[in-house]
């Protein structure tokens, strides 16, 4: 299959409506988008991606009178997150709608939504009339893309198109949050962060191992994830790292010897070190590196998810 690269919303929504797969930008990373509705566009979403089929898919929409076709009851506790954070990356879960096919969401009962905020796929989303599932848009185990080239890298061939943005500006996946009662779990850290969550509904709460139906309600959570083919290690202090030609590094602090690294990245602030860590992972993975060294940092706002993600590559 030729995959087309476009700039174009109105053209990759074309695809859509012919139940292909596009992928496209969004605030956090790069999506893999089928028509909701479509079961057979859906099943070439799980094909191109290798995505075990009990992994549910998030649905996209543009406009809030949208979330009615997914889900079939909106609790109060969403309401207000939805107030407070839509558009922005946070996939809220719901009761699903009936209309909604089972491979969307693996036979579960339950569906996430998000709103993107990111011009673009707005548009595009638009330019569809429908809402879309879309996982990121990597090969399942490989780290979610942030470039269309990334997205190319891992998806030429295999779907029908690729609506060009720039480099996301999130770089770590949505926060995901179970709403289906009125105390929220926090399922997947993300850019809206758990403090954020409870300034607006407090009893907002992290999964703990008493959530007996835990890999039920999210099942992507039991699958590898973001993981580079290098070996990720975990430091504290950029001391703890060590420089040779074969690793690399990424944190706040620089690291001695830079000139005896095969790549290091240095980043600004946590909110700068979540954009990059993705890209990063794939640099060193086409440079043929084979250990990245990840230095820690406070699990308190964003750092939480970028945590999240660095522990899940590290053990993978
Ligand atoms: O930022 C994002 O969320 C990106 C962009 C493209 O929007 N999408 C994304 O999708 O990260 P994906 O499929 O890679 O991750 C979706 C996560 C999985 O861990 C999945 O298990 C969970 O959300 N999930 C989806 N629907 C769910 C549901 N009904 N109940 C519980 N967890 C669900
Ligand atoms: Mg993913």
């Amino acid at each position: 299959m030729k995959t087309v690269l476009t700039k174009s919303p109105q053209r990759a929504a074309k695809f859509i409506l012919s139940d292909e797969v596009v992928a496209f930008p969004t605030e956090t990373v790069y999506g893999l988008g089928a028509n909701v509705f479509s079961h057979e566009a859906i099943e070439k979403i799980f094909r191109a991606k290798n995505r075990p089929a009990d992994n549910p898919l998030i649905a996209h929409i543009s406009s809030l009178s949208e979330i009615e076709l997914l889900a079939s009851r909106i609790t109060s506790a969403a309401e207000k997150l939805i107030d407070a954070f839509f558009p922005g990356p946070l996939t809220i879960v719901l009761p699903k709608q009936t209309g909604v096919p089972d491979i969307a969401t693996a036979s579960l009962s339950t569906i996430g939504v998000r709103m993107p905020l990111h011009s673009t796929a707005n548009l595009f989303l638009k330019a569809c009339g429908v809402p879309l599932v879309a996982p990121s848009a990597n090969l399942s185990g490989k780290p979610s893309p942030t470039t269309w080239q990334a997205v190319r890298e891992d998806m030429d061939g295999a779907i029908s198109c690729i609506l060009k943005g720039d480099q996301t500006e999130v770089g770590l996946e949505s926060t995901v949050v179970d709403c289906t009662s009125d105390e929220p779990v926090l399922l997947r850290a993300g850019a809206i962060t758990l403090e954020q969550l409870r300034e607006i509904v407090l009893q907002t709460r992290l999964r703990t191992a008493a959530d007996e139906n835990l890999t039920v309600r999210s099942p992507g959570l039991k699958y590898r994830h973001y993981s580079p083919k290098a070996k990720v290690i975990l430091v504290g202090q950029s001391k703890e790292a060590v420089a040779s030609t074969g690793s690399a590094y990424i944190g706040l602090d620089a690291p001695a010897e830079i000139e005896s690294w095969q790549q290091v990245l240095v980043c600004r602030s946590v909110r700068d070190y979540a954009h990059s860590l993705f890209q990063f992972f794939r640099q060193c993975d086409a440079m043929d590196v084979q250990v990245i060294y990840c230095q820690r940092v406070v699990e308190t706002g964003l750092g939480m998810a970028l945590m999240d993600r660095i522990r899940r590559a590290a053990h993978s």
